[in-house]
């Protein structure tokens, strides 16, 4: 789905430049080319990246925002499934880049748009689909992923609104078949009161998932077995930990830290209502964040007067998006100064359309909520 258009500058040229000289390429670059291009970058870009961006924000309302803007190009720093949101959400005229195309989602990646069609078919097979099942997916999937959720009755939700989703299809539906993050389902579906072992796991690399086809006849939620490796990396003995080592600390999770981190932890939201959380804390509030470093750092560095740790010690990066640097943005704005859009990321008028179908069901379920 993505088009890759040869550049007229090389890469390589870029990678020998100092970090200085990348900088003033970009800056330059990008007055040159005015309001005609929009750089957007994801609160877990590295500084070096974030630092060049005209709009932050988390993946949804990034799409949104650029969609909003005059740009004919949206220059995302951020991840594979991030652009193509950014071309479903976009106008026409807009095209998209990704900087750098290995930078996927290993959580995204987890799914593919072929397991999940085998994966129903096997439902209907054994009478699941006689009973009314929704498929959701959560942003970070691939765009054939979220069309399929248009197809079907679904809708695609992010981490802030799952809980007035679930909320909405728990009333009109018998199960949510939930892709491709197991620990965001699971959360959700606890704060509902489902029960643990009515949340069954879906292995796409078993028949049935690993289940008995009475198991997912019971079940209320179908979870698809993905994770981050990232927020993963948060373990119950951090949380014990921070709270020997600070007292007084509140720690603070993004729901796609598993299901035991969670409950641990004394706040858990989006990537936004961490952010929120901090921003209207009073000086002197203490915590341990368990999300991406970036975003964590960038919250110490804002709020000096709070005292703000990371809830590992070791780095929790996203690598792929790391893979996103000073020089490959360079790269692709010099690029556009000479007419060429490198790395484009195009998908196709069908998948766009079921695409957009669950996006705005997401959307019109959600408003005033
Ligand atoms: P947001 O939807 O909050 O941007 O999160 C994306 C993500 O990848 C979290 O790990
Ligand atoms: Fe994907 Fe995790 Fe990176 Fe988010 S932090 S983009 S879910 S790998």
């Amino acid at each position: 789905m993505s088009a890759v258009a040869q550049g007229t500058r090389e890469l390589e040229e870029f990678l020998v430049l100092s970090n200085e000289e990348i900088s003033e390429r970009i800056e330059s670059a990008r007055a040159a080319l005015g309001p005609r291009v929009v750089i957007l970058g994801h609160h877990y870009q590295r500084d070096d990246v974030v630092r060049h961006a005209d709009l932050t924000g988390d993946s949804y309302q990034l799409s949104v925002m650029a969609s909003q803007t005059a740009a004919e190009v949206i220059v995302f720093c951020g991840v594979h499934f991030m652009a193509e949101s950014a071309d479903v959400l976009g106008r026409p005229d807009q095209r998209v880049i990704l900087p750098d195309l290995g930078a996927g989602c290993s959580m995204a990646d987890m799914a593919t748009i072929e397991q999940v069609e085998d994966a129903w078919e096997q439902l209907g097979d054994i009478g699941v689909l006689d009973q009314r099942v929704a498929p959701i997916t959560y942003m970070n999937s691939s765009a054939a992923i979220k069309a399929f959720c248009g197809r079907n009755d679904g809708v695609v939700c992010t981490s802030s609104n799952a809980v007035p989703l679930f909320d909405a299809y728990l009333k009109s539906f018998d199960k949510m078949f939930f892709f491709p993050d197991q620990h965001l389902g699971r959360n959700t579906g606890a704060k509902f009161g489902i029960p643990l072992d009515k949340m069954v796991l879906w292995d796409p690399h078993k028949e049935f998932g690993g289940n008995t086809p009475e198991t997912l006849l019971d079940a209320k939620l179908i979870l698809w077995r993905g994770h981050c490796s990232v927020h993963g990396r948060f373990k119950e003995w951090h949380v014990d930990k921070i709270r020997e080592d600070v007292p007084g600390v509140k720690v603070l999770v993004h729901p796609e830290c598993t299901f035991e981190v969670v409950e641990k932890s004394d706040l858990n939201g989006s990537t936004s209502f961490i952010i929120k959380t901090v921003e209207q804390a009073p000086p002197g509030s203490k915590w341990a964040i368990g999300t991406e470093v970036n975003l964590v750092n960038r919250l110490k560095q804002r709020f000096p007067d709070q005292e703000i740790h990371l809830l590992a010690p070791d780095l929790c990066m996203c690598a792929t998006m790391y893979r996103i640097a000073p020089q490959n943005l360079a790269w692709s704005l010099e690029n556009l100064l000479d007419g060429v859009v490198v790395n484009e990321i195009v998908v196709d008028d069908d998948t766009k359309h079921f695409a957009n179908v669950a996006l705005e069901r997401m959307i019109s379920m959600t408003e005033g909520r």
